[in-house]
């Protein structure tokens, strides 16, 4: 075991910081209040290769580690996590999967515009009924022989509006259970698919997160990935690598809220003196700094197991669980530090504490992760 980071590692992240500082905190906070999609950023990031950095060069991605990965999402969520999660759902939920379950074609035709971020993805699992309980799929997809049929409704679908290529869940044999789903490539424009309201969020508002509507969509069978059936373990593999994307993002959001409050600390003066003087802030401080290197050392761990082809089910659950805590509790602490600055947008420390609050959530809320983590314990 060792903790140095390669030198590739660390060039990856002092991109990705210096994107986050010079592209992304420029009217990070403009964006945030109007809900302004960041079209700039998510060019410059496809730009940069952050869209597809651990697919092959051969079919247009940098070729990275998950490791390197993790250290992008971590200094971009420090700024900006609508950034950070647009980046995060088109790298581990979208590519991952068709890169590693799609055929020759699928991977030609789809990965390469994906990878340079010439187009977006979604990966489209929950429903109205069906956020937990992945299994209760209520979108169909009837077999009608050469095509399935698609009818139903996603909520809360990340890059749902801005995205040309959809994974989609949903539901072939009702009587099979988990072993009757399928996942389906559905493009933009394929007849009877609508994009639908638009969510106003309590955090990531810049980030587009949609319903999205399927009336009679003809889907052709050759859009399925993997063998019938094979679309919820589709999901969960996914999922499984997704979560160690959110916790990266986490982590940036606990580590951006104490680098502020740090530096806040030691130019704000009360009682006479720098309040970092003061030990009550100090103890905070020094907790800040101890739990957030305890969930960098999960998360790193997670990216490194899956690097090195081991499993990492339970590591990437581990990693979500703890970081997204950290996130919460320390962002809290981050704005408490900062005193009535820390209530006012410019500050930058309440919409952190607004953005941690949605890693608790999604890609498996901490109950679905605990659920994964005591699975993995009792040896189910
Ligand atoms: N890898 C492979 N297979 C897996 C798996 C994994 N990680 N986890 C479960 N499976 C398999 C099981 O082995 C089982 O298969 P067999 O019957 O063949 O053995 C099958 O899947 C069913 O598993 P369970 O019985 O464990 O299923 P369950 O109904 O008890 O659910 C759960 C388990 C962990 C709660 C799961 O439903 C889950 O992860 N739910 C959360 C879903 C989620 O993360 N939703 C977020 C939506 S995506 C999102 O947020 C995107 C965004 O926009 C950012």
């Amino acid at each position: 075991m060792h903790f140095e980071l390669s030198e590739e590692n660390l060039m990856i992240k002092q991109a990705a910081r210096d994107f986050a500082q010079n592209d992304c905190k420029p009217g990070v906070i403009d964006r945030d209040t109007n809900m302004t999609y960041p079209y700039e950023q998510v060019k410059t990031m496809g730009e940069l290769g952050f869209l597809g950095m651990m697919i092959d060069p051969s079919y247009g991605g940098g070729g990275m580690d998950t490791l390197s990965y993790v250290l992008a999402l971590e200094e971009i969520s420090k700024v900006d996590n609508s950034c950070s999660v647009i980046m995060s759902v088109n790298n581990s939920l979208v590519l991952w999967g068709l890169n590693e379950y799609g055929s020759e074609e699928q991977k030609k035709k789809y990965i390469p515009a994906l990878a340079k971020g010439e187009v977006l993805g979604a990966f489209c699992l929950s429903e109205p009924e069906a956020g937990s309980d992945a299994t209760s799929q209520t979108t169909t997809a009837e077999d009608m022989g050469d095509h399935y049929l698609v009818n139903g409704t996603k909520n809360w679908i990340t890059n749902g509006g801005m995205a040309d290529t959809y994974l989609v869940i949903a539901q072939t044999n009702r009587e099979l259970g988990h072993k009757g789903i399928n996942v389906l490539i559905i493009e933009k424009g394929m007849p009877g698919f609508e994009v639908a309201k638009k969510e106003d969020k309590l955090g990531i508002r810049s980030s587009d997160t949609h319903t999205l509507l399927f009336t009679n969509v003809k889907v052709p069978k050759e859009n399925r990935i993997g063998a019938d059936g094979f679309g919820f373990t589709f999901a969960m593999k996914t999922l499984a690598g997704g979560r160690i994307g959110i916790a990266a993002q986490a982590l940036g959001i606990a580590a951006g809220a104490y680098e502020l409050a740090l530096a806040y600390s030691k130019i704000r003066k009360a009682f006479g003196k720098e309040i970092s003087e003061h030990q009550i802030i100090q103890f905070k401080l020094a907790d800040m700094a101890l739990q957030i290197e305890a969930a960098r050392l999960l998360v790193y761990k997670a990216a490194v197991l899956k690097d090195q082809g081991k499993d990492y089910n339970t590591a990437s659950a581990m990693a979500k669980l703890y970081a997204s805590e950290v996130a919460m509790k320390h962002t809290v602490e981050a704005v408490q530090i900062h005193g009535g600055y820390g209530f006012v947008k410019e500050y930058h420390v309440e919409r952190l504490m607004r953005d941690a609050k949605i890693t608790q959530i999604y890609e498996g809320t901490s109950e679905v992760q605990r659920i994964v983590i005591s699975r993995a314990v009792i040896g189910k």
